[in-house]
């Protein structure tokens, strides 16, 4: 009778029921289409910095998983505006990590963490490495790891990707490196640790470590070079690129 139980409860649990937020980014519109009945409030319908409107959505919607994918992205902006930055990226982190525990259900919280969290300066980080930001994004973002520590059921995932579209840019550093992947692949990565039930923190990387040059001519084979010389602007994590301890490594999918 037990054995049939857990059949059937193990079933149940196989159909899975998603919470995306983030849902309309470059991340979150892969992940929509590998989880196609998930919740994908928009930022209007779930605004993670408003806690009243957190609460009352986890409260009112049911669901087992969370991949919380929601941020304020890019490192202008983000150093432009911190009030802005830490509202969304730490106390918006936050509020959904309360509102989770006050629901006192069973859920696993995924959050998608970067490279960034790193110094940068020699590349090919682990796990286990130690953090070490270098702009104010990349700060939110580590402390919005420690927010999502608090629950008994998290899975960190840090990774580094780009849509798989034109280059946004007319040039792109030959002296900034990653394990990149395209938005899709990292998508997929998920949907993979989140089904071997992972927990604690993964990267989700690519198998081999290139230049944000080389990564924009897989898509944009017009694109100009530029060194970090050319620019100007807050500092910039410089070699993103990751190595994993805890899982596979994926090859960057055909830019076609
Ligand atoms: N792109 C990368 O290179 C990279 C690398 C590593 C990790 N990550 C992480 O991966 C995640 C997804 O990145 P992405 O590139 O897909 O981001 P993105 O394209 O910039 O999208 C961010 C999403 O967050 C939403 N959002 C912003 N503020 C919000 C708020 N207060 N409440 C609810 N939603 C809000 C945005 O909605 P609106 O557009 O409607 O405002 C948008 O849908 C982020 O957590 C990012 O830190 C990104």
């Amino acid at each position: 009778m037990g054995k049939v139980y857990n059949t059937v409860y193990l079933s149940i649990r196989r159909k899975l029921s998603v919470l995306i937020t983030g849902g309309n980014g470059s991340l979150g519109t892969e992940l929509k289409k590998i989880f196609p009945s998930a919740l994908t409030p928009s930022h209007q319908e779930l605004d993670i910095t408003n806690k009243k409107n957190v609460i009352d959505y986890i409260r009112n919607h049911d669901f087992d998983t969370i991949i919380h994918a929601a941020a304020l992205t890019h490192i202008r902006p983000c150093e432009e505006n911190r009030p802005l930055a830490w509202n969304t990226n730490v106390e918006g982190t936050k509020n959904l990590v309360d509102a989770v525990l006050d629901k006192k259900k069973d859920i696993k919280f995924i959050y998608i963490s970067t490279a960034c969290v790193f110094d940068g300066h020699t590349g090919m980080y682990k796990e286990n490495s130690i953090p070490y930001p270098e702009n104010f994004y990349a700060l939110t973002k580590l402390i919005g790891e420690y927010e999502v520590n608090r629950l008994p059921e998290y899975l960190i995932i840090r990774t580094n990707f780009v849509a798989k579209k034109k280059w946004p840019y007319p040039r792109a550093f030959v002296d900034r490196f990653g394990t990149y992947l395209f938005a899709q692949d990292v998508s997929k990565g998920i949907m993979d640790v989140q089904k071997e039930n992972l927990y604690g923190y993964v990267h989700i990387v690519g198998d081999k470590r290139i230049s944000m040059f080389e990564l924009a001519k897989l898509t944009t084979p017009e694109i100009q070079p530029m060194t970090i010389n050319d620019y100007t602007g807050p500092r910039l994590t410089m070699d993103m690129s990751l190595d994993t301890e805890r899982w596979k490594k994926y090859r960057i999918s055909d830019p076609q």
